[in-house]
């Protein structure tokens, strides 16, 4: 055969190594398919490790409930019984070991956060899936401005101090 034919042929051949060179210095070894239960088992196998080894932060406000009885007993009667406590106080990672306390907020952003009335969006909260809440904003700019919103409300009760 002539060569014009072969050339592009070595071209062909050339690229393969090359992709096959680069593919073995920078596929981690452990990287194959293994157990069928993920998209076709495609994965690295020292990845579970890896998750495994991912700090959990949040853990729920059922894990607050033995030690902070009230608070927890006082919120879960209340209008604000479905948010999370680690929505206004952060992550419990390690508490009470690490960190002995969670912050505590008393800011009107903390509030403002869900209850500041936005052009945007319907009075009437319909995002989470347990159907429409029922949450009823403020315009901070005429609503008690400079105050901390803790000045009147009870933001365990969702009432009033
Ligand atoms: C094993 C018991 C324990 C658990 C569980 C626990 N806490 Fe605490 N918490 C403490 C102790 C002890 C303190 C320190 C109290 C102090 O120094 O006045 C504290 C302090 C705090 C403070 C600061 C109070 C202040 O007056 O400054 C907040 C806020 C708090 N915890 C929230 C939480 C939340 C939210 C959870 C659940 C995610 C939680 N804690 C889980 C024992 C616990
Ligand atoms: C919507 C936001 C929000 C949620 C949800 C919330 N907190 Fe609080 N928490 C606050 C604010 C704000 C203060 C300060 C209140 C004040 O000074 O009147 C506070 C104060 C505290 C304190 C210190 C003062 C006290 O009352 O003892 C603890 C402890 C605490 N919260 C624990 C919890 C726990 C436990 C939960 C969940 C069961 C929870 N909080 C849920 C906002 C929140
Ligand atoms: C993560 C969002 C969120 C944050 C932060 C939050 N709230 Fe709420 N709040 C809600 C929702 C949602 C409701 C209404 C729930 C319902 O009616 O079922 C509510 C209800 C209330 C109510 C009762 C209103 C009524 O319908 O009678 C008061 C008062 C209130 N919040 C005050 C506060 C104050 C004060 C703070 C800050 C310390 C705060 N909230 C922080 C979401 C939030
Ligand atoms: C000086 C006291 C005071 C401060 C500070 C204050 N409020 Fe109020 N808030 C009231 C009073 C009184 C009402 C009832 C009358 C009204 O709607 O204005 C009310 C009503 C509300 C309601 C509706 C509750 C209901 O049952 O209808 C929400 C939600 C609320 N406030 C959130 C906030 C937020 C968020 C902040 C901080 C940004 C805040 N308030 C600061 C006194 C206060």
């Amino acid at each position: 055969m002539r060569s014009h034919v072969f050339r592009p042929l070595w071209v062909v051949l050339g690229l393969l190594a090359l992709f096959l060179a680069v593919r073995a210095l920078y596929v981690p070894g452990d990287f194959g398919v293994h157990r069928g239960d993920y998209t076709y088992g495609w994965y690295r196998t020292g990845n579970e490790d890896d998750w495994k080894a991912v700090e959990v932060k949040h853990k729920g406000k059922d894990y607050c409930a033995g030690c902070h009885h009230d608070n927890y007993t006082k919120i879960a009667a209340s209008k604000h019984a479905r948010i999370q406590c680690e929505n206004c106080h952060g992550p419990a990672r390690n508490h009470p070991g690490d960190p002995p306390k969670l912050a505590v907020n008393r800011e009107r952003d903390l509030c403002l956060r869900c209850h500041a009335d936005l052009p945007y969006r319907p009075k009437v909260y319909t995002g989470l899936p347990a159907g429409p809440i029922p949450l009823k904003v403020q315009n901070p700019e005429v609503h008690n401005p400079g105050l901390p919103c803790v000045t009147c409300h009870n933001v365990h009760t969702a009432g009033w101090k």
